[in-house]
């Protein structure tokens, strides 16, 4: 106990030191690699139902531009370096479901995971039939947790469907409601992005952590609005993680392990 009190007072301290040399030698510090990357966890939920895989001619092509949307976001997450001297780095993963849910690829690190993972969204086939939202969620914010970093706070799950069923249909792990409210106790954050614009806008809503989470993001149509959506969410996300990132320097996982 002592000596556990003795390690954290030290450490304050070393912290502390470390800060104030930090804002007297940044030109000597800026070369030197202490502190770690802040990584952020982000992973889709691809609806590829019947409602998304049928709705127009051909069949599945509708699905095809959903994986198109997703490889240009998959692409997009790129470093970020903030003034206090950390980078935002980024791991992905994605699912698809119907009323079942398939597992394309758990998190892992950009861009060394980019490719393969960009090639298993390709590889994906519409499973088609039912629309079973809830348990994708569910099975998303699993594998945040399961796979993801340490920290609670990183966590996005970027939901794309058309917001089908409608009401009324059985869905089996609790319904949408219950399926959303989940990452809001765990404060994961969750992105709406709608299949096409204009769909059951109030199920949409249900699944984003609050409106600016919604918004008119959509995955498909024109080019310049999808890249709208995805500029967007990949900017509210670099903003939200700055405060984060830029304040745990000094409980930064792996090099002070099991003090609190
Ligand atoms: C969504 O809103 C933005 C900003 O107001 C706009 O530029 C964009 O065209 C809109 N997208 C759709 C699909 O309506």
């Amino acid at each position: 106990m002592k000596l556990a009190n003795f390690l954290v007072t030290f450490l304050l301290q070393v912290c502390f030191l470390w800060s104030g040399a930090l804002a007297q030698q940044p030109e000597i510090v800026n070369n030197i690699k202490t502190f770690q990357d802040c990584p952020v966890d982000l992973f889709f939920v691809l609806d590829t139902s019947e409602s998304v895989a049928l709705r127009e001619k051909p069949f599945g092509d509708v699905v095809s531009q959903v994986k198109d949307f997703t490889k240009r976001f998959i692409d997009k997450l790129t470093e970020r370096y903030y003034r206090c001297d950390r980078n935002l780095v980024w791991n992905a993963g994605a699912l698809h479901y119907s009323d079942d849910v398939v597992l394309i690829k758990g998190l892992e690190r950009m861009p060394a995971g980019r490719a393969d993972l960009k090639d298993r969204v390709s590889a994906v086939n519409y499973i088609g039939k039912g629309t079973h939202t809830d348990c994708a969620i569910k099975r998303g914010i699993e594998e945040l947790l399961i796979t993801g970093s340490h920290q609670k706070e990183n966590k996005y799950l970027i939901v794309v469907t058309d917001g089908h069923p409608l009401e009324g249909y059985k869905e089996p792990c609790g319904g949408l409601e219950d399926a959303a409210n989940e990452p809001k106790h765990l404060g994961i954050k969750v992105f709406s992005v709608a299949i096409s614009p204009g769909q059951l806008e109030p199920r949409m809503s249900i699944i984003a952590t609050d409106p600016s989470y919604r918004r008119n993001f959509t995955a498909t149509g024109k080019t310049v609005d999808i890249d709208y959506t995805i500029e967007t969410i990949i900017d509210m996300i670099k903003k939200n993680m700055e405060p984060m990132c830029c304040s745990y320097e000094c409980k930064v996982s792996g090099a002070l392990p099991a003090l609190h």
